[in-house]
């Protein structure tokens, strides 16, 4: 029957390809070559369809796609309030999502402003902790804004920690860990169990030894 997986543009994409190519699912024409957004797979029948992190939950709970993959940021900010199975954690694309502020500035006695894109996760965040903030929504480059004066703090994902140091701030606190999970939608689980199970099963299998080629590398470079 064949699957249709809805992924990330840019960096999940590139680094999802390998994990997928090892599963034998190979688009037929080279992305980096095409400005198509949907891809036929090589073999299998399978359709690879390319699209922002955002619409990759909505694409997965309507149907559309029969699995997603995306990072758990997306997943926590855009796909909360969705109904589909996240299934797998493919260990690709970790890094934290963050609170940071100026470099050894101390918290202002005012109600704390805090940009983001990720209102939802920075909402959650804040109310568990019953504080009050009040909260400016971006669309990316947050790194500025507490530099502008537009905001205290922001909430962003760090990887590196380079961008942050670059604009003069400083980590403050973690939010969660994030990596790049596969998700499948609900009917599909049904109507397609079998290739279903059967790609989780090869990706896991690939992630693991992808994890277990890491940890030799990392135990040969200790001795
Ligand atoms: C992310 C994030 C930070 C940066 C952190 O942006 O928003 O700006 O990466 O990485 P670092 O800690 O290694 O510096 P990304 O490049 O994914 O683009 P975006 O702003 O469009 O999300």
């Amino acid at each position: 029957m064949g699957l249709v997986i809805a992924l990330n543009k840019g960096r999940i994409f590139k680094e999802c390809l390998p994990l997928l190519a090892a599963c034998q699912i190979q688009p037929s024409e080279d992305p980096d070559r095409s400005r198509k957004l949907i891809f036929d797979s090589v073999s299998g029948g399978h359709k690879l369809i390319v699209t922002r992190s955002a619409d990759v939950p909505t694409y997965v709970e309507n149907g559309v796609a029969d699995i997603g993959i995306t990072g758990k940021d997306t997943i926590l900010e855009y796909g909360e309030s969705m109904s589909f199975y996240e299934r797998l954690d493919l260990k690709i694309g970790q890094c934290k999502m963050m609170t940071a502020g100026p470099v050894g500035v101390a918290e202002p006695e005012h109600v704390l402003r805090v940009a983001s894109k990720f209102v939802n996760i920075t909402r959650k965040y804040y109310q568990a902790q019953s504080r009050q903030v009040s909260l400016i929504k971006l669309s990316g480059a947050m790194e500025i804004a507490p530099l502008l004066g537009l905001a205290d703090c922001i909430v962003d994902i760090v990887d590196t920690g380079n961008t942050l140091r670059a604009n003069g701030l400083e980590e403050r606190e973690t939010i969660c860990d994030i990596s790049t999970r596969l998700i499948v939608n609900r009917a599909s689980m049904k109507t397609k169990f079998d290739e279903v199970q059967a790609l989780i099963a090869k990706l896991s299998a690939v992630v693991d030894a992808i994890g277990e080629e890491a940890l030799g590398n990392n135990d040969q470079a200790g001795q």
